[in-house]
């Protein structure tokens, strides 16, 4: 059965992959894409979205442009961290599909009300504009079938402070907002929470594009390296393959350059691919709070595990899981995706 699936997006390199492992998945359905700032401005995001969709031939998928700011404070972007235009060395030809009428929160509510019990959301970015409906909606929480965030750190360092991570950190109301407005879901329905915990153990490297490419019949198989200069571009025969290694590469060269390794964190496809599968995750309940004024601490998510709190766990944080297992479906879903959107000429199979 294909699942009804909502992305909200800070589209970003991961969040690409993320795109691409949906799109790539039989099982799914993607109904909508809430472009939200945060890696960079949403207007950009929105971009990034239907360039990756003509890029994959896909349908008419409603791309919905989201707020140009969190919902208290001013927008921060990380061109540093995903390139100038979100997708690393990547180049992606402008698409000319318009944008949905409708913005990002508006998408959110009506969709959750056209198809009540049906939709699983997918949040890879700030939660700017899932806070945003859930004051249009505030029955969200028992409309949504199912509630995927990727954000927060728990029993692990922060990526941008050292407590927290990015996207509860551009807006960290909008994170309280959620996780307070989710307490109400039913318990069998608690929103799953791929933090930094989890999604640092997902290491994509070098050999795991070498995989791709040759699941997807491309041609140069290309091993990208830490000596590859900025400037050098990807010559793979498919084009999916192809901007996938430069957006990726940058990520590899970001993540080396905080003595991280030259690797890259796929948060984002993770929490796509727990999304459509949650069994491929081990999870534990807790109540879930943000720091709000904390001098050193705002934007630090808290997990009350043992309710200390007195309050009903809100959500199901992800504590295990088998990044190979992970590995091998995005390598499969998005590599044999790729071939049949771009078939390699008849010639050319090797
Ligand atoms: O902290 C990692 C998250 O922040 C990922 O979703 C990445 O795309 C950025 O949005
Ligand atoms: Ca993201």
């Amino acid at each position: 059965m294909r699942q009804k699936i909502i992305m909200d997006v800070d589209t970003g390199i991961d969040d690409s992959l993320a795109l691409l492992y949906l799109l790539g998945s039989p099982d799914a359905e993607i109904a909508g894409i809430a472009a939200t700032a945060g890696n960079v401005s949403a207007a950009q995001v929105a971009a990034n979205n239907i360039a990756w969709l003509d890029v994959c031939h896909a349908p008419d998928i409603e791309v919905a442009l989201g707020a140009a700011d969190p919902i208290a404070i001013p927008l921060r972007t990380t061109e540093d961290t995903h390139g100038p235009q979100g997708v690393g060395y990547a180049e992606l030809p402008a698409s000319t599909r318009l944008l949905s009428p409708r913005p990002a929160a508006r998408m959110w509510a009506d969709q959750a009300r056209a198809h009540p019990g049906e939709l699983v959301g997918l949040c890879t970015g700030p939660l700017t504009n899932l806070a945003l409906a859930l004051r249009i909606e505030p029955e969200l929480p028992v409309l949504l079938r199912r509630l995927v965030i990727m954000g927060g750190a728990f029993n692990h360092p922060g990526n941008t402070t050292p407590t927290n991570e990015w996207n509860v950190h551009v807006d960290p109301e909008a994170a309280k907002e959620v996780f307070d407005a989710f307490a109400a879901a039913p318990a069998q329905r608690r929103p799953i929470v791929c933090a930094l915990d989890i999604t640092e153990t997902i290491e994509m490297r070098p050999s795991h594009l070498v995989r791709l490419a040759e699941r997807a019949k491309s041609f140069p198989v290309e091993l990208v390296s830490e000596n590859d200069q900025p400037e050098a571009r990807s010559a793979a025969s498919n084009p999916i393959v192809r901007y996938v290694t430069d957006a990726v590469r940058f990520y590899f060269d970001f993540h080396r350059s905080y003595d991280q390794g030259y690797l890259a964190h796929m948060h984002d496809p993770f929490a796509a691919a727990v999304a459509l599968d949650p069994t491929l995750a081990r999870t534990r309940p807790a109540t879930v709070d943000v720091e709000l004024a904390g001098t050193l601490t705002r934007a630090t998510t808290v997990a009350d595990w043992a309710g200390m709190w007195g309050r009903e766990p809100n959500a199901d944080i992800v504590i295990g899981t088998d990044p190979e297992l992970f590995f091998e479906r995005l390598i499969t879903r998005v590599g044999d995706f790729a071939r049949a959107v771009h078939p390699p000429a008849a010639q050319e199979v090797r």
